[in-house]
């Protein structure tokens, strides 16, 4: 399965911010928001990925990740050239999607759980048509509502609805068969002028083929797409860190996982000595050591 993030947002919502780094590079507490969804695909085991970007930032992305190979991944980049909407990243990442399965992240999505590699692993193993999460919200309206029915399926689906039926929102992270291309190339731009991923979600619902898994109460989710939600998960990260939990640690993952060796985790330690993130990073290979 190949992996696709969605970077491509320039942040309007978060100029001037936004005017001289694009959102996707901003920090999050003590790391790139990037570095979060990425995360997300590593804990899937998903190492072929596609990072889709606005326009003339190839050179900032590169110099952050590279290659990936430093991680043990395989990371290209595409630039979306008119921001189309989330669907989009299917025809931009056709190529690339080749005749795979595919899951996609939005770059602005954070996600946490204590055992969410099992979670996303499971769903990756179930998975046939398309699947997505439900993530229960006081106030669905602000994104796409889903109703499920006993069996797990989707019954309904919408945008920002001004009624939402449901509390469910679908967070923006997507695993979807192979045919989501050829549905991509059947939508039509929605009333605010993007190629809607509900849109595609609505097109396996009416095929019985949308199934969604409800995310548990103690999961954590933000989508960093303002200010104030850029804040809260800085602030939620750091509360996260402090108490021993750590988030967005590509290296740790890329560790466990078995990406990469000892010698390149010590590479890292040496690069970031003198963060936070390096001596964590550090601390995993003296705990290695103790065992
Ligand atoms: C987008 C999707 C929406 C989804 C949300 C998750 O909303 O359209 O269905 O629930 O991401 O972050 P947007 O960021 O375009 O408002």
């Amino acid at each position: 399965m190949k992996g696709i993030i969605l970077a491509a947002g320039k942040g309007t919502r978060l100029y001037p911010m936004t005017k001289p780094v694009c959102k996707p590079l901003l920090p999050i507490y003590d790391k790139p928001l990037l570095y979060y969804p990425l995360e997300v695909l590593m804990k899937a085991e998903i190492t072929d990925i596609l990072i889709i970007i606005p326009p003339g930032e190839e050179k900032s992305f590169s110099e952050l990740l590279g290659d990936g190979s430093r991680l043990g991944l395989s990371i290209s980049y595409r630039e979306q050239k008119v921001p189309k909407g989330i669907a989009d990243a299917f025809l931009v990442g056709e190529d690339f999607i080749g005749t795979d399965g595919v899951c996609l992240i939005l770059g602005d999505n954070i996600f946490y759980a204590p055992d969410f590699d099992r979670l996303l692993l499971e769903e990756k193993r179930k998975h046939q048509y398309a699947s997505v999460f439900g993530y229960w919200v006081e106030d669905p309206r602000p994104f796409g509502v889903v109703e499920v029915n006993a069996e797990g399926y989707a019954v309904s689906i919408e945008e920002k609805p001004a009624v939402p039926r449901s509390n469910y929102i679908v967070p923006g992270l997507y695993f979807y068969d192979n045919d989501v291309v050829a549905k991509a190339k059947t939508l039509q731009p929605s009333a605010r002028g993007e190629l809607e991923i509900t849109d595609i979600n609505r097109l396996y619902m009416q095929e019985g083929k949308l199934s969604v898994c409800p995310l548990p109460r103690e999961f954590t989710w933000f989508d960093a797409g303002t200010a104030d939600s850029l804040l809260y998960a800085a602030n939620s990260i750091k509360k996260m860190q402090d108490s021993g939990i750590f988030v967005g640690v590509l290296e740790r993952i890329a560790w466990e996982k078995g990406y990469i060796n000892e010698e390149c985790l010590k590479q890292s330690c040496q690069e970031y000595e003198n963060t936070q993130y390096g001596k964590y990073i550090r601390s995993l290979l003296q705990r290695e050591k103790g065992r």
